[in-house]
């Protein structure tokens, strides 16, 4: 496929996930892998798997805390789980989450759709502070023309009100607005919300949620800017 296949004619910028499209969330753990020991894997999980529950369960119940707080205490959950993890990792850990590697399309992803002219940009769960400090430390500032955080409406995604933040800081139309996500779930927000929503089906996952499907599914970021 090509890009003028994805990218609708009328679009006028392509908005990203953060965690799990453009940082890879298990390279904090895989960073201290050894020292994890054989439940790594399924610990990486279970830390993101909390870390998203509890944005859901908050949002519905009319709550909000920083999107940090939620991975802090999703990795406590973690470690009570699988108590033979040494939480002397604990700020490794944490430490290696602030700074999770982008994967390695990104960059010439960003500045292949610059180059064609379109506006480039983040809409996570993140607040402003872990957003900057993974943005800075993969040096994509140069890249971005924005980065948004839900913490300016104190609510999560799925809700309406996070996706709406992209239209108030570009002053486009949702349809103008191409989302990029690898979660699913996001996929089926932004969908509802009226974006053209491209999955970044990285492992090959099921699809889900049929009523709110995405307009293209990829394999890879490079998909988004071949010719
Ligand atoms: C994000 C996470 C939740 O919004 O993937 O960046």
């Amino acid at each position: 496929m090509t890009s003028h296949s994805l990218i609708p004619a009328p679009t006028k910028a392509v908005i990203f996930d953060a965690y799990g499209t453009l940082f890879d969330v298990h390279s904090a753990v895989s960073r201290h892998m050894a020292q994890v020991g054989p439940d790594a894997a399924r610990f990486s999980e279970v830390w993101r798997t909390k870390q998203l529950e509890y944005s859901w369960v908050l949002s519905l119940a009319g709550r909000y805390e920083p999107f940090w707080t939620l991975t802090e205490q999703a990795l406590d959950y973690a470690f009570a789980r699988f108590p033979d993890v040494d939480r002397f990792l604990r700020p490794l850990l944490l430490d290696a989450y602030r700074t999770l590697d982008a994967y390695p399309e990104v960059r010439r992803t960003l500045q292949g759709l610059q180059s064609r002219g379109l506006r480039t940009g983040i809409l996570s769960n993140g607040d402003p502070g872990m957003l900057n400090a993974a943005v800075s430390s993969a040096s994509l500032s140069n890249d971005l023309d924005v980065v948004l955080s839900v913490d300016a409406v104190q609510i999560f995604k799925t809700s309406p009100r996070s996706y709406d933040l992209v239209l108030q800081a570009l002053s486009v139309a949702a349809s103008e607005v191409v989302f990029m996500s690898s979660n699913r779930w996001d996929i089926a927000g932004a969908a509802a919300f009226g974006f053209t929503p491209i999955w970044v089906n990285r492992l090959g996952l099921p699809d889900e949620y049929a009523e709110l499907p995405p307009s293209s599914v990829i394999a890879s970021l490079d998909e988004l800017v071949m010719t």
